[in-house]
């Protein structure tokens, strides 16, 4: 459905974008992955036919973006970062505006009108001037905007950014929803929403792929392979030095002294080892009471971090 090949965009000295390649295939939600300044937006602004390429090419649904841009942005969908929205109309004259002002096809107007009305939950407001709206509501009618002529892609940038959990909720159902019939790209770094709701996941970094697999292969092929958090009574910080040498721990990531001479730790550890038994006897031979030991798993967030960690630093 939709090509990129090795698509790059600069600005000026910035190489937003550098030589990126991937494809999505027809029907699958996509989340598309990266820190602040990654690419993101500049990539899916190129994806929409907004802005033109330095280099490379994307293809969508056998059209190119530049030599075809009408023909793309029939087929696409776009809830832009920030939509531009006309705070003086009221929802349903802002839709209709949409549909006259892109002469992208619709020929039923009213009944594309109503269908996107119902399924972003609009009916309550649709005689309400758009600035009157909540930000919650006001991301509803970027939504509807986007799906008014019914495109079979959508591209959502940041599409909770600002909403309260329970609209955060709602947002997210209506975009799994959306997945069952469309091709969808959801531009985040809120890796609980895109583990809900993406079955592939496309981390960028400084405009480069940094991974591209399910969230369950990315935990996989994740280095930090998992991590054991303790809870001990009698323990100052200085006890992570011991800690660290046990086998199977490959270093300490967090100490943190708590109230009642309790320090935690987090340990990260190798491969394939479990350094329980090994903290255990460490806590005894000590004198120190073991208040709490679990083990967690390698979560997308840590992926994250890891291929992200020197944008942090
Ligand atoms: N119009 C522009 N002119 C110059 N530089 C730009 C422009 N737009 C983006 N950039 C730069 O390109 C890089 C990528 O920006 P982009 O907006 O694509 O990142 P993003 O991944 O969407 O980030 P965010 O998570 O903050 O939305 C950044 O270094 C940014 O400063
Ligand atoms: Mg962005």
């Amino acid at each position: 459905m939709i090509e990129i090949s090795n698509l790059s965009k600069h600005y000026g000295d910035t190489r937003a974008v550098d030589g990126i390649s991937f494809s999505i295939q027809k029907g699958q939600i996509l989340g598309f992955l990266g820190p602040n300044g990654a690419g993101k937006t500049t990539t899916v602004r190129i994806v929409t036919g907004f802005l033109p390429p330095t280099s490379g090419t994307v293809n969508v649904d056998g059209h190119d973006v530049v030599a075809d841009s009408i023909e793309v942005r029939k087929r696409i969908g776009y809830l832009p970062e920030n939509t531009p929205l006309y705070t003086e109309m009221n929802v349903v004259d802002y839709l209709r505006f949409i549909v006259d002002m892109r002469k992208n096809g619709v020929t039923d107007t009213n009944r594309r009108i109503k269908a996107v009305i119902d399924q972003c939950g609009l009916g309550d407001v649709v005689h309400k001037d758009i600035g009157e709206l909540s930000k919650g509501y006001r991301q509803r009618v970027g939504l509807a905007q986007a799906m008014v002529h019914d495109p079979p892609i959508l591209i959502l940038d940041e599409p909770t950014v600002g909403l309260d959990p329970n609209q955060i909720v709602e947002i997210r159902k209506l975009i799994i929803e959306l997945g069952r019939e469309k091709t969808v790209i959801l531009c985040s770094h809120i890796l609980p929403e895109v583990e809900a709701t993406c079955a592939r996941v496309v981390i960028i970094h400084n405009g480069r792929i940094a991974a591209d697999g399910s969230p369950k292969e990315l935990q996989a092929s994740s280095e930090g392979k998992g991590a054991v958090y303790v809870q001990i009574k009698g323990a100052s910080i200085e006890f992570s030095q011991r800690l660290a040498v046990i086998p199977g721990v490959e270093r300490v990531t967090d100490s943190k002294s708590m109230s009642d001479g309790v320090c935690s730790f987090e340990l990260s550890t190798f491969k394939g080892s479990d350094p329980r038994e090994g903290v255990f006897r460490a806590c005894v031979d000590n004198g120190m009471v073991l208040l709490e030991m679990s083990r967690k798993e390698v979560s997308l967030e840590d992926v994250f971090r890891n291929l992200t960690k020197q944008e942090a630093a």
